[in-house]
């Protein structure tokens, strides 16, 4: 397995002063940045949307891993690809037709990632999979940052990583919502390679290099035995 991919998510940071939290991840060794996308209809919040992503991309040299919590996200795709977005994930709860959305993500040029629901099991992306650059397995349910990992996750992402072996993919699993340092490693030994990092990096406890410098030491046990 490659190193471990780190995509902090900002719904926890000071947004006030987003340009400084991003030149701050970026300058502790984020993979990616998570932008997280809410309609307040898939989920009861409302976020920030493609005017704000492309604002962002100009502070930065890291892909923009886009987490698309909307509906019908069919109509905002080429929006969210011009706006600078690297991957799209879409949630297989709010496609009618999961395959046409992810040959639509790529005909944009972007990777492709399908996302799911706690409650929502594998079987609804297993047709795709072959299809998809990372599947996003929510480890909370979506809306807001700072809940605790759901435990019943790690077990699906040993499920997920087994079926994807099973079929010669080296698909990225990235486990969003609980990640802490305490867990980090845990998931990463049940299969995801990509872990997104918000209240665990965005808090009022430590600054941002001592957060991302604790989940990197936590990860490196795992990291050394791969
Ligand atoms: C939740 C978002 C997550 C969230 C993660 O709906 O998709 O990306 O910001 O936050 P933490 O890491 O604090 O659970
Ligand atoms: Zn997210």
């Amino acid at each position: 397995m490659p190193a471990i991919k780190i995509a902090p998510s900002f719904l926890t940071a000071d947004l006030g002063r987003i340009a400084d939290e991003v030149r701050a991840v970026e300058a502790a060794g984020a993979d990616y940045l998570h932008l997280d996308v809410m309609d307040g209809h898939f989920v009861p919040p409302i976020s920030f949307g493609a005017i704000v992503i492309e604002a962002i991309n100009k502070v930065t040299d890291l892909p923009l891993d886009v987490h698309l919590m909307i509906e019908h996200p069919e109509r905002q795709l080429e929006s969210f690809a011009e706006a600078g977005a690297g991957i799209l994930n879409v949630h297989a709860e709010a496609c009618d037709d999961l395959p046409a959305i992810i040959a639509q993500i790529k005909a944009l040029g972007c990777r492709a990632g399908a996302g799911l629901n706690p409650e929502t099991g594998i079987d609804a992306i297993e047709a795709s999979l072959a299809e998809v650059d990372q599947v996003l397995v929510m480890g909370v349910n979506p809306g807001w940052g700072g809940q605790a990992l759901i435990p019943e996750t790690i077990g699906k992402l040993r499920d997920l990583r087994a079926l994807l072996n099973q079929r010669g993919l080296r698909t990225d699993i990235e486990i969003d919502g609980g990640v802490k340092v305490h867990n980090a490693a845990e998931c990463a030994a049940a299969g995801a390679n990509v872990l997104v990092a918000g209240s665990v990096v965005f808090n009022d406890n430590a600054s941002v290099e001592d957060s991302m410098r604790d989940l990197r030491e936590a990860l490196a046990t795992t990291e050394a035995k791969s």
